[in-house]
């Protein structure tokens, strides 16, 4: 019977920094989970895109923030639920930019969340070709966390047989040759008419089938393990769409190409996307090669009337 492999001993290969960083991410997980019984709906005010914050995604940011911050390896936070940067230490060889908690409108019916982190050498904003490592991990049935340090695609699952590490479920991950499932957030009467029938193609040519849990890294998970596409795209009410560049996009599209899948922001790949504001939201679409190569021939970006 072959032995498990730890995250710890996958990642002993990596810059020995960066690995203590990725291990110290990795074994926050289980004092996180055992926190969701208790916050299920609490609410703890309005974020910078005023949007509601759950009393769990502050609880969660709060914890990973002082974590990062005691292992000394961290210059600055970047996060989708503080208003500024944390400055944590000026000699530090990373910087962080997460979104501590993605989905958490998810935690009330039980359905897949998840966190999201970039790993970078350099302050933002920076490009996603600068990132030093990307991971996230999907609270579902099972936990997951799926990182890429520049060396392939990898992914863990939680207690395996009882040991309390993550350990290897699949590596050097590609995507399939071929596209099996799709899903679209936001609003499709608010599309582009290409848009939206792009989206119907999806069905009636690619012959995909809907799959949309409603959280980023649910949706990322499933064409991540069985390709298609996802896609939070440009509405007229959103023109930039909801998700975030820096917290979401950056650090899953770096993941998703390292994987063999292609990313598109509208105008060019999600990863050679240029910003000074880190707090950017982005339209966002991943999908197989050729699915992206068809939708740059699609005006996917809508206009707010009268604009
Ligand atoms: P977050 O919980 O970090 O705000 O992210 C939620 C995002 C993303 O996870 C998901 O794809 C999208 O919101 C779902 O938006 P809708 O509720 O508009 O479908
Ligand atoms: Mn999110
Ligand atoms: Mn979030």
């Amino acid at each position: 019977m072959e032995r498990e492999i730890t995250f710890e001993e996958h990642t002993r290969e990596l810059e020995p920094e960066l690995a203590r960083l990725l291990v110290t991410i990795a074994d926050m997980t289980v004092e996180i989970r055992n926190e969701f019984p208790h916050r299920l709906m609490g609410v703890s005010g309005t974020n910078k895109y005023g949007e509601v914050v759950s009393e769990l995604d502050a609880w969660v940011n709060d914890y990973i923030c002082k974590k990062l911050a005691a292992t000394g390896l961290v210059r600055k936070i970047y996060s989708e639920e503080l208003v500024q940067p944390l400055l944590v230490r000026e000699d530090a060889p990373f910087v962080v930019a997460m979104d501590p908690l993605d989905g958490s409108s998810n935690i009330v019916t039980n359905n897949p969340f998840g966190t999201i982190m970039g790993i970078y050498r350099k302050d933002l904003p920076v490009t996603g070709e600068n990132l030093a490592a990307s991971l996230y991990k999907l609270y579902g049935p099972i936990t997951t966390l799926v990182y890429d340090a520049g060396k392939g695609v990898h992914e863990f699952v939680k207690h395996r047989k009882g040991a309390a590490k993550y350990c290897l479920l699949h590596e050097k991950m590609k995507i399939p040759e071929e596209g099996g499932v799709f899903g679209l957030g936001g609003e499709p009467l608010e599309w582009t008419p290409e848009f939206l029938r792009f989206a119907k193609d999806l069905v009636k040519v690619h012959k995909l089938k809907l799959r949309y849990c409603g959280a980023f890294v649910g949706d990322f998970s499933q064409i991540l393990h069985k390709g298609g596409f996802f896609s939070y795209p440009s509405s007229v009410k959103n023109p930039k769409g909801k998700l975030r560049l820096f917290y979401e996009a950056q650090p899953m599209a770096k993941i998703f190409e390292d994987a063999g899948g292609a990313t598109w922001s509208g105008s060019e790949s999600l990863l050679k996307t240029k910003c000074d504001d880190v707090n950017v939201r982005t339209p966002l679409y991943f999908g197989n090669k050729k699915i992206i190569e068809l939708l740059k021939g699609v005006k996917t970006v809508a206009h707010k009337e009268g604009e």
